[in-house]
C-alpha cells in the first residue's frame, strides 16, 4: 500500500507542513529578479539563504561565485554503493511586471484559497523546495539519506544560464550523477500529476531597423522614404505563412517529426480545446496546419514577438514617421533544431528581404536546444513508483513547450537520464501577475520526493 511505506517520514511530513509553508514564503519575500540589475543584492541574499538552508541539514555546501549570479552546490552524506541524484532548479525569478495587475503584491506571499501567490511561488523556489524539504525529512527522522543526493541550484535561469554552463563545462566531474531531478515544470491537470519527457528549446533576437536620420512629419515624408516600423511589420509578418509554416531558409530540416505513437499519446490524453480556449480567453485555436494544440504546443517549433518598439507611444496621435523600429523575438525549437542553424536561416532571410532605405543590425540572446528523454529506463519507473505515492495517482507522460536551458547541456555532460517531475499547474500565471502555488502540491511534490530517495535506492548505484 503507498501510504503504509515510509510511516516515520510521512508523519514528520504531516507534522511539519506550517514549517515547510513558512520557509517557502521567507524565500518567497525576496525579490531576486536575475533580468534586474538593480536586484543583484536581493539575488546574494537569495542565494545566501538557499546555502544556509543546505549548511543547517550539515550538508557540504559551497555558494560559488560567477561572473553574474552565485550558484549554490550542496552534497548530502555520502552513502558508499547507493545511486547518485542531481537535483536542479532555480532561485532566481522573472520580474513582477505589470505590478498594479497584482492583487496581493508579488513579493508579499499571500495564502488565498490553498495557493500561496507570490513571484516565484511555482517557478521554480516552491517546486525547487520540494526536494529540500524530503531530504530535511529523512535525515531528522532517519540521520541518513537512503541514496546520494547533489544539488546545484543556480539564480540566471530565466535570462539563459549563462554562468552555470560554464561552471559545468569546467566541474563535470563534481556534478557527476546517476540522473538530474527537476520541479520546474507542470502536472498535466488538478489531480493529474505527470513526468514530462521533452522540453522545447528556444532561439531568442532583437531586430533593429532604421531608416531616415531623424523622426519625420509622415505627412511630409510618408509614401516618399521606408518607414522602419512598417518595414518590420512586413519582415515579421513574412516570417510565417497562412499555414503556420515558418519561412526561414532551412527551418524545418533538422526537426524530428512526431511518431504515430506519440500522436496517440497525444490524443489519449484529456485534454479539450474548449477548456484551453477558455483558460487562456480567445475565441480559437491557432497554429500550424494539420497539428492539433497539444502538438503545436510541445512537439512543433513556433515564433512568437515577445515585444515590439517605434514611434509614438504617448497619449493621443502624432504623425511621425519614425526613424527607427526594434522588435523582440523568439522561436521555440524541437529536437534536432540548433540555434546556430536558426540564426543562420534569419539572417539568409534579413539579407535577402530587408526592404531598401533601411540598414538592419540583429542581436543574438540565449539559445538553447529542446530535449527528448527515453521513456524505458529504470530511473522514469522509479520516479514514476514514487509519484504514485505522493499524489494518490500514477502520473502521465507529456511535453512541455517550455524552455530549461541547460537541461540539454546536463543531458550530454552528466546524464541522459532527466526526471522533470513538475508539481505546477497550467493556469499558476508563471511569469504573469498573480502567480501561484498550489500548497497541496507542494506537499505532495515533497512527499513524491522523499518516496523518489527510496525508489532510487533501489537501483543499482
Ligand atoms: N520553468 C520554466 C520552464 C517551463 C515553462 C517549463 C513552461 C514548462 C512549461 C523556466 O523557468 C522558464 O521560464 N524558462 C524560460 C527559458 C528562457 C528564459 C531561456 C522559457 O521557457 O521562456
Ligand atoms: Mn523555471
Ligand atoms: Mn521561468
Amino acid at each position: 500500500m503507498p501510504n503504509g511505506k515510509l510511516a516515520d517520514i510521512s508523519e514528520y511530513l504531516q507534522s511539519h507542513k506550517s514549517s515547510f509553508e513558512n520557509d517557502l514564503c521567507e524565500l518567497l519575500r525576496i525579490p531576486s529578479v536575475s533580468a534586474d540589475s538593480t536586484h543583484r543584492g536581493d539575488i546574494r541574499r537569495a542565494a545566501e539563504w538557499m546555502a544556509d538552508h543546505f549548511r543547517r541539514l550539515d550538508f557540504e555546501t559551497e555558494l560559488i561565485e560567477t561572473s553574474g549570479c552565485p550558484l549554490i552546490y550542496a552534497a548530502a552524506p555520502h552513502v558508499a554503493g547507493a545511486p547518485t541524484a542531481l537535483v536542479y532548479g532555480h532561485y532566481d525569478v522573472q520580474p513582477p511586471d505589470p505590478v498594479d495587475l497584482w492583487t496581493s503584491p508579488p513579493f508579499e506571499p499571500t495564502v488565498r484559497d490553498g495557493n500561496v501567490y507570490a513571484r516565484g511561488a511555482t517557478d521554480d523556489k516552491g517546486q525547487m523546495l520540494t526536494h529540500v524539504k524530503s531530504a530535511q525529512a529523512w535525515i531528522e527522522t532517519r540521520g541518513s539519506l537512503p541514496i546520494n543526493v547533489k544539488y546545484i541550484i543556480e539564480g540566471e535561469e530565466e535570462i539563459g544560464s549563462v554562468c552555470l554552463e560554464e561552471y559545468l563545462a569546467e566541474n563535470a566531474s563534481r556534478l557527476a550523477c546517476d540522473c538530474v531531478v527537476i520541479s520546474d515544470t507542470s502536472q498535466f491537470a488538478p489531480d493529474q500529476p505527470a513526468i514530462t519527457y521533452g522540453l522545447r528549446g528556444i532561439a531568442y533576437y532583437e531586430l533593429s531597423l532604421v531608416g531616415p536620420k531623424r523622426d519625420l512629419h509622415s505627412g511630409s515624408f510618408g509614401g516618399a522614404v521606408t518607414n522602419p516600423a512598417n518595414a518590420l511589420a512586413g519582415l515579421l509578418g513574412e516570417m510565417i505563412d497562412e499555414d503556420g509554416k515558418i519561412q526561414l531558409p532551412g527551418f524545418y530540416d533538422d526537426v524530428v517529426p512526431l511518431t504515430t505513437r506519440e500522436r496517440e499519446g497525444f490524443q489519449a490524453l484529456s485534454f479539450s480545446d474548449q477548456r484551453f480556449l477558455e483558460m487562456v480567453g480567445v475565441a480559437k485555436t491557432t497554429g500550424e496546419a494539420g497539428f492539433s494544440s497539444l502538438e503545436r504546443r510541445w512537439a512543433r517549433p513556433c515564433l512568437d514577438v515577445n515585444g515590439l518598439c517605434s514611434g509614438y507611444q504617448g497619449e493621443g496621435a502624432k504623425t511621425v514617421l519614425p526613424a527607427k523600429a526594434s522588435a523582440k523575438f523568439s522561436f521555440r525549437l524541437v529536437p534536432d533544431q540548433k540555434p546556430e542553424n536558426v540564426s543562420a536561416g534569419l539572417k539568409a532571410f534579413l539579407e535577402e528581404r530587408c526592404p531598401p532605405g533601411i540598414t538592419y543590425e540583429l542581436q543574438e540572446f540565449h539559445g538553447s536546444t529542446g530535449l527528448l528523454v527515453p521513456l524505458d529506463s529504470p530511473y522514469v519507473k522509479a520516479a514514476a513508483r514514487a509519484i504514485e505515492n505522493g499524489f494518490d495517482r500514477s502520473p502521465v507522460f507529456i511535453r512541455e513547450g517550455g524552455s530549461i536551458p541547460i537541461v540539454t547541456e546536463f543531458a550530454d555532460k552528466l546524464s541522459n537520464n532527466i526526471l522533470l517531475l513538475g508539481w505546477g499547474q497550467n493556469d499558476d500565471n508563471t511569469h504573469s501577475p498573480n502567480e501561484k502555488f498550489c500548497l497541496a502540491d507542494y506537499h505532495r511534490g515533497i512527499k513524491s520526493s522523499a518516496h523518489l530517495w527510496a525508489e532510487l535506492a533501489k537501483l543499482e548505484g
